[in-house]
């Protein structure tokens, strides 16, 4: 199996568009210990040749020029990007789908409640459903990916995570509750046994949860945010991470140390808010969380798990 970050920062992207704190400014001035990242995404593929990928961010259009591995090979029109694995309904899970609408033919896989957000708006119809396949996949079901050309010894599964509904299907002035159910959910990646495991957003380490991550070969999980307040401390937000439906890395109950416990081969941060100075190389976050083993993801990184 290989994967390739597409993008490592959460919705909003570093530096974000509407931001002027100290780090988007460093990340906009060419700072190198202050590398720009595009909104989280990764691609997996078997063999090099088919790629499908895990979520469609905003910015999946530079992430596909930035990347000649997802360019056509062949033909007047073509794409190694079979497929769209989606982990919610969040815009930086989605809107990315828009990118890809000018009639190639993939598939979309996603559990019943984000098809169902999917089939409820309609500007989705311009992904032609003549060509573009919508695929509903229950919890814990196992697909293969693709034929022999698209990578077939891929297996995917879903398992459902605790966290919140989409942003925009909050209902005005209510605290949505974080529940478990299969409106988010993370992605298991497995390749003749090797697990690779996609969590871009969770808001509590279950005991299933830990079950399932305990021996994977490569987790790529949550890092919005290093503080559960460090939004509102820095005056960019009233939301906490947990109203966000996000763990946060440091704390007695945050990232690092619920992983402690738990038996991993690579553990990866990935959905980095703009906000979070891990982001920074040379911020004294970044060398906790790499002392505590864990590596910040960037555009670009390449794991072969
Ligand atoms: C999140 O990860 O919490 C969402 O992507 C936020 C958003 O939709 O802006
Ligand atoms: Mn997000």
């Amino acid at each position: 199996m290989l994967a390739i970050v597409l993008g490592a920062a959460a919705g909003g992207g570093f530096p974000q568009w509407n931001s002027n704190a100290a780090a988007c400014r460093r990340a906009r001035s060419d700072d190198p210990a202050a590398q720009p990242r595009t909104q989280a995404s990764v691609a997996i593929s078997a063999d090099g040749a088919g790629w499908f990928l895990l979520n469609a961010s905003p910015d999946l259009r530079q992430q596909i020029e930035a990347q000649p591995l997802l360019q056509p090979r062949s033909g007047l029109r073509s794409s190694p990007i079979k497929g769209v694995i989606l982990t919610g309904g969040d815009v930086d899970a989605i809107a990315g789908l828009l990118v890809l609408r000018e009639r190639q033919p993939l598939t979309v896989f996603a559990t019943a409640k984000t098809h169902d957000i999917l089939d409820a708006n309609p500007i989705f119809n311009v992904l032609a459903s003549d060509i573009v396949k919508r695929q509903r996949v229950a919890i814990s079901e196992t697909l293969t990916l693709g034929g022999a050309e698209a990578g077939g010894r891929l297996r995917v599964e879903f398992f459902t995570l605790p966290g919140k509904v989409p942003l925009y299907l909050e209902a005005q002035g209510e605290t949505p509750p974080i529940a478990e159910t299969d409106g988010t959910v993370g992605i298991e990646v497995q390749d003749r046994g090797t697990r690779l495991l996609f969590i871009p957003g969770c808001a509590a380490i279950t005991p299933s949860l830990a079950t399932r991550i305990n021996g994977a070969d490569v987790v790529l999980f949550d890092g919005t945010l290093w503080a559960d307040d460090e939004m509102i401390r820095a005056g960019t937000g009233p939301k906490t991470g947990a109203r966000m439906g996000h763990m946060s890395v440091s704390g007695p109950s945050g990232t690092m140390a619920a992983f402690e416990k738990l038996e991993v081969g690579r553990k990866i941060l990935i959905h980095i808010n703009n906000s979070n100075p891990i982001l920074l190389d040379d911020s004294p976050e970044r060398a906790a969380v790499e002392a505590a083993g864990w590596e910040v993801a960037f555009d670009g990184m390449e794991i072969r798990p």
